[in-house]
């Protein structure tokens, strides 16, 4: 589908510090205006933006999305979470919706990020209920099996098992559908999986300009120390075997009950690049 070499596989475990190596969580924390992110992350950051100007409407998308899958998790009940790629905490992160609506609410957030990691545990700092967890998320048994998962969550209990904006970042090579069927498999009936990716395939049928310039981006994060795997709708259908779809289905990001935000961002060409969709098991 790219054009292109990919570089290296990226060897599984937690990363440690280092500012010289543009990665995902900074980038990304750039394209939403935070400012925990370094000189060579603003610098392929911007990179990015030349080549897809709509690069950091794609990151509000996504980051509206989780917002309205979080709450359509609470509406049904859910009231613990896994957040798997949480990225660096932004406004309107996870456990602030649920405890919002429910104090009692428990989040664990896993990323394998160091900024990402020391951020979230300063802003966690006293929250009995929420955690961050420092690990890779291609090894399920290091997230499933961790202290920090197995004392605040639930798992004979229905979870929220997010899975927003980090699919993307997980080569072919250690299989996603694979390890979204681990997750799925440890968690209890009623829970909610949530997933989103980048593909092609609308923006091909809609915004033939647009779509080259995303086969420039995936170059662009070649310089990054974490790629871009964008796939089709079919392959990421599969990701839902053996769930219950909710209602839309799969859907580009905007479309997934809107609820009036980011209109700017929905109707411009940012619209067609993401898709998500929420299934239950059970
Ligand atoms: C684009 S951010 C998404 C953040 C958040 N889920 C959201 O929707 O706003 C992706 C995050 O996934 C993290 N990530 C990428 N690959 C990972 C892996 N294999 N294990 C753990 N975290 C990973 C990155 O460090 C980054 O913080």
């Amino acid at each position: 589908m790219n054009r292109r070499t990919p570089p290296p596989l990226q060897p599984i475990g937690p990363r440690s510090y280092d500012e010289k190596t543009p990665n995902a969580s900074r980038m990304y924390d750039y394209y939403l205006g935070g400012a925990l992110n370094f000189a060579a992350d603003r610098e392929l950051a911007e990179r990015a933006k030349t080549v897809l100007p709509v690069t950091p409407a794609l990151a509000r998308l996504s980051r509206s999305w989780l917002r309205r899958v979080v709450n359509a998790c609470l509406d049904e009940g859910i009231d613990q979470f896994l957040d798997l790629g949480s990225g660096i905490p932004t406004v309107g992160n996870v456990h602030e919706i649920v405890q919002q609506r429910n104090p009692d609410g428990r989040v664990v957030y896993v990323d394998y990020d160091s900024t990402a990691v020391s951020h979230a545990q300063k802003i966690l700092r006293g929250n009995a209920n929420a955690a961050i967890l420092h690990a890779d998320i291609r090894d399920p048994e290091s997230v499933l099996d961790a202290p920090e998962v197995q004392t605040l969550l639930d798992f004979s209990r229905p979870m929220g098992m997010l899975m927003v904006g980090i699919l993307l970042y997980v080569a072919d090579d250690y299989d996603p559908a694979g390890l979204v069927a681990t997750y799925r498999d440890r968690c209890a009936p009623g829970s909610l999986l949530p997933m989103s990716i980048i593909t092609l395939d609308e923006v091909q049928q809609h915004d033939p300009a647009t779509y080259e310039q995303v086969l420039g981006l995936v170059s662009v994060y070649d310089d990054a120390s974490e790629q871009l795997h964008v796939r089709g709708r079919a392959e990421f259908a599969a990701y839902f075997d053996g769930l219950t779809m909710l209602d839309p289905g799969i859907v580009v990001l905007p479309d997934w009950r809107p609820d009036g935000t980011t209109e700017a961002d929905a109707h411009g060409p940012a619209r067609w690049l993401g898709i998500g969709g929420m299934g239950r098991i059970g």
